[in-house]
């Protein structure tokens, strides 16, 4: 059974007269870093709202086809059954920040399940330490920077347990270097807690290297998905109008010059070893 799986989808909000999802098929599995692309308004909010229930029981308009989280189907599981599932965090986390501190904000959803006091601070403590926010636990949500508060975010999802975190742009308020902390932070508690992680950046440069995964999509619509060497070496990928790696542009120049056969690499490693036994 997957993890996450969409079954002829379709759902398009109240008063707009086009879909915003059309069709969407797809199956996700449990242990995978996944990029989540495509141009502004191509429906990637859209579809993530749909992970956790939201679409289509809290935003108004029509569906056709379901959705299943861990088979449960999500037009008939409540949202806050389903966030015990899938944890997402929303572009400007400060909005979703509410406690008086940043240790009451990670305590709030596990005080909400009822969880006894003390296995609620070990699992504090456990986030705490992955996220490295040990020196902000008394500060509010407001006295700290963007990059901390994205931090924060990711700790209070990460102490609930999902099986699947799903991040909607979280360095587009960013520095780059805040930009490159997130993103390998992510990269490590996917891997530490071998859970799905689903994040939608474009940031390329610095999330292809790291991503297993790729959904591609276009108006409304996923174009594909699938490991990143497959779809970073497809046509579709190449004819999309989104940032491409730096990396990626230049393989691909020499590629349609007739000067390189081989697959695009994905990380600055993989191309110097593919260099070395070209020569
Ligand atoms: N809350 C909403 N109400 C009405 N239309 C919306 C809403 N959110 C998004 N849309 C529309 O849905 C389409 C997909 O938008 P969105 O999912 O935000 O794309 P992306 O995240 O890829 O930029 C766009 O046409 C957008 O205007
Ligand atoms: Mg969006």
């Amino acid at each position: 059974m997957s993890l996450i799986k969409f079954s002829n989808f379709h759902f398009r909000y109240k008063g707009n007269d086009e879909y915003a999802l059309k069709n969407i098929n797809l199956a996700i599995n449990s242990n995978r870093f996944i990029l989540l692309a495509g141009e502004t308004g191509s429906g990637k909010t859209t579809l993530i709202r749909c992970l956790n229930g939201l679409i289509p029981q809290f935003y108004a308009g029509y569906y056709k086809g379901y959705v299943e989280i861990s088979g449960k189907n999500t037009t008939k599981t409540s949202i806050s059954e389903l966030s015990n599932d899938v944890g997402i965090v929303f572009q400007n986390p400060e909005n979703q920040l509410i406690a008086m501190n940043v240790e009451h904000e990670i305590a709030f959803g596990l005080e909400n399940l009822g969880i006894p006091k003390e296995d609620i601070k070990e699992k504090i403590k456990e986030v705490v330490e992955i996220t490295e926010i040990e020196s902000i636990l008394d500060k509010a949500p407001f006295e700290i920077s963007g990059g901390e508060q994205q931090r924060v975010a990711i700790a209070s999802i990460l102490v609930l347990e999902p099986n699947v975190i799903v991040l909607d742009e979280p360095t587009a308020n960013l520095d780059p270097l805040f930009a490159k902390k997130i993103i390998n932070l992510l990269k490590k508690i996917q891997v530490e807690k071998k859970i799905t992680i689903i994040i939608s950046e474009h940031r390329m440069d610095l999330i292809l290297p790291l991503v297993d995964e790729i959904i591609l999509m276009k108006e409304g619509e996923t174009l594909t998905h699938g490991t990143k060497d497959k779809v970073i070496n497809t046509n579709i990928f190449e004819n999309l109008h989104i940032n491409k790696p730096k990396l990626y542009s230049i393989f691909n120049e020499l590629k349609n010059r007739n000067q390189f056969q081989y697959d695009i690499p994905v990380s600055i490693q993989d191309a110097v070893s593919l260099l070395k036994t070209m020569k």
